[in-house]
């Protein structure tokens, strides 16, 4: 009687210890569930790190070389195009920035850049921002955007500024003159437009360098 009691209290001890630690287990695994626990659960991947493409080189070889067309000969482009608060200027192939940066705030136009070199491109941001420091005024007025200019959509354009080469100007006359409004002002430094008389040309002579500027005024 004695043996059969001993027994029956081992068999319930053990009955005790193994449904205890059954139930450990399953609170475990309701807290802490496997990423396996549902299968139609899938886990996300760790994120990539972001590619980082090299925005050093022109996308392609530029149409003409990287010159600054100095100061004077900028104020005195714009003079002759007859810049105002009025005009929305685009200088195709901005370099540094130089002459958006005059239209806005010696005349008070709009004014955009249009360069295909980024390093330029961050050149006319840098330049921008010294312009701004000085003159708030013109932070709205002034924008660069890294495009090829053959692509970019002119049609707002009232005044368009060039220092480009022979070559660049011919396109220039050939695919985007035709789509500029009537009354729009080109005026382009040392190149003048294939086939087409200017209005007006005017010779500046700075140091020992004669610059030539030709204004266009479309029909
Ligand atoms: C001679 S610089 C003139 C810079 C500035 N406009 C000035 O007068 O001081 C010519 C500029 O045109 C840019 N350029 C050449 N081909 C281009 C294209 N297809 N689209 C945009 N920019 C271009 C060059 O990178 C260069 O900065």
């Amino acid at each position: 009687m004695a043996i059969l009691y001993g027994n029956f209290l081992r068999f319930i001890l053990i009955a005790a210890i193994t449904s205890s630690t059954l139930w450990a287990c399953d609170s475990l695994l309701i807290n802490n569930p496997s990423p396996q626990s549902n299968p139609l659960e899938i886990t996300p991947l760790p994120s990539a790190p972001p590619v980082v493409t090299k925005d050093i080189e022109p996308e392609r070889t530029p149409d003409a070389p990287y010159l600054q067309t100095p100061q004077e000969v900028v104020l005195k482009m714009l003079e002759m195009a007859k810049v105002g608060k009025n005009d929305l200027v685009y200088d195709l192939g901005s370099g540094d920035g130089r002459i958006v940066i005059a239209a806005a705030q010696k005349f008070g136009a709009k004014a955009i850049g249009i360069e295909i070199d980024p390093e330029l491109i961050r050149e006319s941001d840098r330049e921008s921002k010294l312009a701004i420091a000085k003159t708030p005024e013109i932070r709205d007025r002034i924008k660069f955007i890294k495009q090829d200019l053959f692509k970019t959509d002119l049609r707002n354009a009232t005044v368009i500024t060039l220092y480009l080469s022979s070559q660049a100007n011919q396109r220039i006359s050939s695919e985007i003159l035709p789509k500029l409004k009537s009354g729009t002002r080109i005026i382009s430094h040392e190149y003048g437009l294939a086939d087409l008389p200017p209005n007006q040309t005017k010779k500046i002579k700075v140091g020992d360098r004669e610059h030539i500027i030709y204004l266009y005024i479309l029909d």
